[in-house]
Formats: C-alpha cells, structure tokens, sequence
C-alpha cells in the first residue's frame, strides 16, 4: 500500500507552550510521493510485530503504532510491516509519521476489528504530532502541536516540484534554533487567518526557513531556483529541508525538473482527501466493506 507524504501550504510557529511543545498554525497537505509499504497479519495469542526495511531506526513509529493497536483492539497477532522508503527522512515531508498512520488505517481491517476514527486520532497523537493528520488526508487545518485538525475544502490536484537535497535537518533542534526568535504571536495568527481565506494568493510563509536557511545557504539558492524557473510559490516544508514548488501547469514542472535533474527533482501534485481516501479504500478492497472513512472490515462483527 501506499503512505503519502505531505507538505506545509504555510507553517507559523506562534509560541513555545508550558508542555515544551510550540503552538502552530499550519495547513497539512498530502501530495502524491508515497512511501510503499506491506502490512502482514497473522492472528496468535501473543503480540509480535517486525518491520523490514528500517534496520537504521531502532524505534520505528510503525511499530509502535501496531504495539498501541494491540493494546487498543485488545487482542494478540503477528504483524509483519515491510517499508519500502521512498519519501526522504528528515526532510519535513512526514514519512515516519505517514507510515505510522498507515498501520492505524490498514491493522484493524486484516484484524476484523472496528476502531472508530476518534479511538484512531487519539493513538495517533502521542505517536508524533504529524500522525493524525495523516488519517484524514488532503487538506486541512493544524493548531495546537499541529494534531488539532480542522478539514479544509480540498485544493486542486496542483502540479509541483519537490527538491530533497539530502540535508537532514533535525526538528527538535529547529525548535530549539526558532524559539527565542518568536515574537507576535497575534500578528501571525491575524496574517495566517487571511492566508487561509486567501488561499495559495499570497506568497506562503514558513517560520522554520528563519533558522534553517542561514545554516544551509544551498536551500536559499534553491527555493530561489524554482521561482525563477516558474514556480508560482515556492517553500521549505515542516522544519525542512525539502523545499517545494508549486506550478500552474505540467509543462511548467516538466520544464523545472529538467533544469533541476542534477538535485533529484520529482514531479508531484497536490492529492485531494476524496483521493486520498479512495486510493486507501481500493488498495484495502478485498477485505473492505463499502467506501467508509477509515476504511472499515469486512470481517468485522
Ligand atoms: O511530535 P513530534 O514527536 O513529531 O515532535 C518532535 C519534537 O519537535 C518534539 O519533541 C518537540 O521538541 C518539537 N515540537 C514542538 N512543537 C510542536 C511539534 C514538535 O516543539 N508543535
């Protein structure tokens, strides 16, 4: 199955909070890059899960979001999860968090159990703030650590650019980097509200290129590339250090990924909720009932 990534159509940090965490405003996209993955269920007494693919990350997000399911369904099971990356780490683009959120989604239909979407939300959260977005899909709304989500109307399928040029930025330290910096936390939140009427008029701002550009004057000279090639707006995601383009046409991005073939440009778009949710309900058919949100199973009494 496929674990999409997404990116940050603006990103504002507002402030740091009594629980270490900082209060954003944000809106989560899903774009078409996917990580692939194969989630196998076998059902036992005891709780094992193995993951393949990841031998470089000890404490995968994946896992623990197969141990919390366990916990939650209140059965036992052996779970096989094989990931294949192809969304790239530490970039801002949300990969850990997407495959984390695919167990959720895919488990409880192989289990034949039903976990309704608020159970799923609130496993979600503690996994990483990126997680429960990543059980709605397409557009939408982050405040608070970025996992209270308010759905927007989709944008359209965008065509863009994606430009990962292997920098791994670390986000605990972009925070750390950010957070003597903020000031006016009113004025953003007044300049953010207008950008979400407004969508994608004004040119999108995110916070983390304050700290993250002077540490990496190559990201600089690339958000600068992919404007000056046609880029209608162009911006770091999440804590970085993939920087996006967004373009009005495909010739557009054909165009700019030639010109940037040197730095491992992808084309991408913009991957709407109504997608999102029915590539998950087709990829999960044979073992789903209907086109429900999360996808529910078959099995399931
Ligand atoms: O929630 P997640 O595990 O993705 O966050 C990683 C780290 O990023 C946190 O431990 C925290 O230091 C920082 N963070 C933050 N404010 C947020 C989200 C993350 O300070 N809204």
């Amino acid at each position: 199955m496929a674990a999409n990534a997404k990116i940050n159509l603006g990103l504002r940090v507002l402030g740091k909070r009594p629980d270490g965490y900082h209060e954003l405003r944000t809106i989560f996209q899903t774009i078409s890059l996917a990580d692939r993955l194969t989630i196998s269920f076998t059902p036992a007494d005891t709780v094992s899960v193995t993951v393949a693919g990841m031998d470089d990350v000890p404490d995968n997000l994946a896992a623990r979001a197969a141990q919390a399911l366990f916990g939650e369904m209140g059965i036992g099971g052996a779970v096989h999860i094989g990931i294949e990356k192809r969304i790239p780490m530490g970039a801002g683009l949300g990969g850990g968090s997407s495959d984390a959120a695919a167990v959720l989604l895919a488990l409880p239909v192989l289990a034949g159990r039903v976990v309704p979407l608020s159970r799923l939300l609130a496993l979600a959260a503690p996994l990483g703030s990126d997680v429960p977005f990543f059980l709605l899909g397409g557009t939408s709304l982050g405040l608070g650590r970025g996992e209270e989500l308010y759905p927007l109307a989709d944008f359209p399928a965008l065509p863009g650019v994606l430009l990962a040029p292997g920098i791994h930025v670390s986000t605990p330290e972009a925070y750390r980097a950010l957070s003597p910096t903020l000031t006016d936390p009113e004025g953003k939140k007044r300049a953010f509200e207008e950008s979400v009427r407004e969508p994608l008029v004004a040119p999108l701002v995110n916070d983390f290129e304050a700290v993250v550009f002077p540490q990496h004057a190559r990201l600089v000279e690339l958000k600068r590339r992919l404007l000056e090639h046609g880029a209608q707006q162009a911006l770091m995601s999440g804590s970085g250090s993939a920087i996006f383009g967004l373009c009005h046409t495909k010739e557009t991005v054909a165009r700019v990924v030639q010109f940037e073939k040197g730095e491992g440009a992808v084309a991408i778009s913009l991957l709407t909720r109504s997608r999102y949710r029915s590539q998950w309900n087709r990829l999960l058919q044979p073992h789903t009932q209907g086109d429900l949100w999360p996808p529910r199973s078959l099995y399931a009494q």
